[in-house]
């Protein structure tokens, strides 16, 4: 039974201490303020001593939080984590047949990027609408596989890593922007990983992270695209890795105010346990939203199989009837009308369905949350929710009398 609209909602006393609930850049780790910064290395060479050594303490954090294998490389590259995706994508495919998957707007890219831009020729698409995942058991283990391991947009995630023979000749690249340093990966398993510090750890974009494994590289040194490669992709230089990026070199110029701000992020995830304080965080984060959720008659999530729903960027879809059974442009409307109560009221800010999303919610609950805030910001929802029933209601009794 739907509640009654027509009665007021207790407008909650308290506010969340933090009300940054974007999916991205996210909210900064607790306790973070500006002189964080201090100990920046600016206004030197990038490529001075002491430049070069700050940026590979932050390629040994990064390396040191993720738990990579001594075999894989990570370094930091220009255009944040659509630089790193696109990177591997024109280094490395065009080898093998490609698998695209795509079941929101970040893996739609990619495949925009499989399909329009590179002159690929055996490509295969395997999509999904949003809230659903594609059908992993098509692929195949000769080809590679571009996807998304969280999908941000729609707060679906892959579940497991069982589709993945350990064996497979064909690449996994991996855009895990929302999943790293957020959720247990199958790291062994994947050839990229990428990411950016903009998400998981309340850094700053600009930057992108990628990770290469033993078998990427391989097929960096082997294999030479057909096409040509700006600058800013070059991994390699006459077919062997620039080993050097992965050592502090970067590509071109970095802000070293941003790798300060990733170093003093890395610092405090392995300062409160390392990576499993940080998941321990996220599902704390979800355990909340979870409850909430679940009991209740006007949000559900997006995500259609409950193993796939992502605990990073958490999507919600708005149940209620006089959601459901309002057109297209009115539940958008609503949904606008929503977040913009909440934001009003400054209790949240950016929660928004991806602007491709379905209408909705979408509340970050990646590891620089504070589980106290999400239990302070639903029953606001819950009041913001019926308060714009209300308005519906009142509206309709008026059209009504009219
Ligand atoms: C899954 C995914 N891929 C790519 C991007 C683009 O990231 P950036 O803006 O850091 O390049 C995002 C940003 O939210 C994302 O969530």
């Amino acid at each position: 039974m739907q509640p009654d609209h027509t009665q007021a909602f207790p407008r909650p006393e308290r506010r969340p201490a933090n009300r940054h609930f974007s999916s991205g850049p996210t909210c900064k780790r607790p306790g973070w303020s500006p002189s964080c910064l201090n100990d920046a290395f600016v206004g030197r060479s990038h490529r001075a001593k002491d430049g070069v050594s700050k940026i590979q303490y932050c390629h040994d954090a990064m390396r040191e939080l993720l738990g990579l294998p001594d075999d894989y490389l990570i370094g930091i590259v220009p255009a944040s984590d659509t630089g790193a995706v696109e990177m591997a994508m024109w280094s490395l495919l065009g080898a093998r047949g490609v698998d695209m998957l795509a079941w929101e707007a970040f893996g739609k890219t990619w495949v925009n990027d499989a399909v329009k831009q590179l002159p690929l020729e055996d490509v295969r698409v395997f999509d999904a609408a949003y809230g659903d995942l594609p059908d992993f058991s098509q692929l195949d283990d000769d080809r590679d596989v571009v996807l998304t391991w969280n999908g941000t947009a729609s707060g679906v995630r892959v579940p497991n890593d069982d589709w993945i023979n350990p064996n497979r000749k064909g690449l996994i690249i991996a855009d895990s922007t929302s999943a790293a340093f957020a959720m247990p990966m199958p790291i062994e398993k994947l050839d990229v990983i990428t990411f950016s510090w903009q998400k998981s750890l309340g850094g700053e974009g600009g930057h992108g992270v990628i990770v290469l494994s033993p078998k990427a590289v391989e097929r960096l040194e082997t294999y030479t695209p057909p096409w040509p490669l700006p600058k800013i992709f070059q991994l390699t230089k006459n077919g062997k890795l620039q080993d050097g990026i992965f050592r502090g070199a970067t590509i071109n110029t970095p802000s070293m105010l941003c790798v300060e701000d990733a170093i003093d992020a890395l610092y405090w995830a392995k300062s409160i346990g390392g990576r499993d304080a940080l998941f321990a965080r996220v599902d704390a984060n979800f355990a909340i939203i979870k409850s909430w959720v679940e009991n209740h008659d006007q949000l559900a999530f997006l995500a259609t199989d409950a193993a796939t729903v992502s605990p990073t960027s958490i999507t919600l879809k708005i149940t209620a009837d006089w959601f459901t059974s309002a057109s297209e442009i009115e539940q958008s409307r609503m949904a606008k009308a929503l977040v913009r109560l909440l934001e009003d009221e400054d209790v949240a800010y950016d929660i928004a369905a991806y602007r491709d999303a379905p209408p909705g919610l979408r509340i970050w609950g990646g590891p620089t949350i504070d589980a106290d805030d999400l239990a302070l910001l639903t029953p606001w929802i819950d009041w913001a929710l019926n308060q714009i029933a209300q308005d519906i209601a009142t509206k309709e009794a008026v059209g009504h009398d009219q």
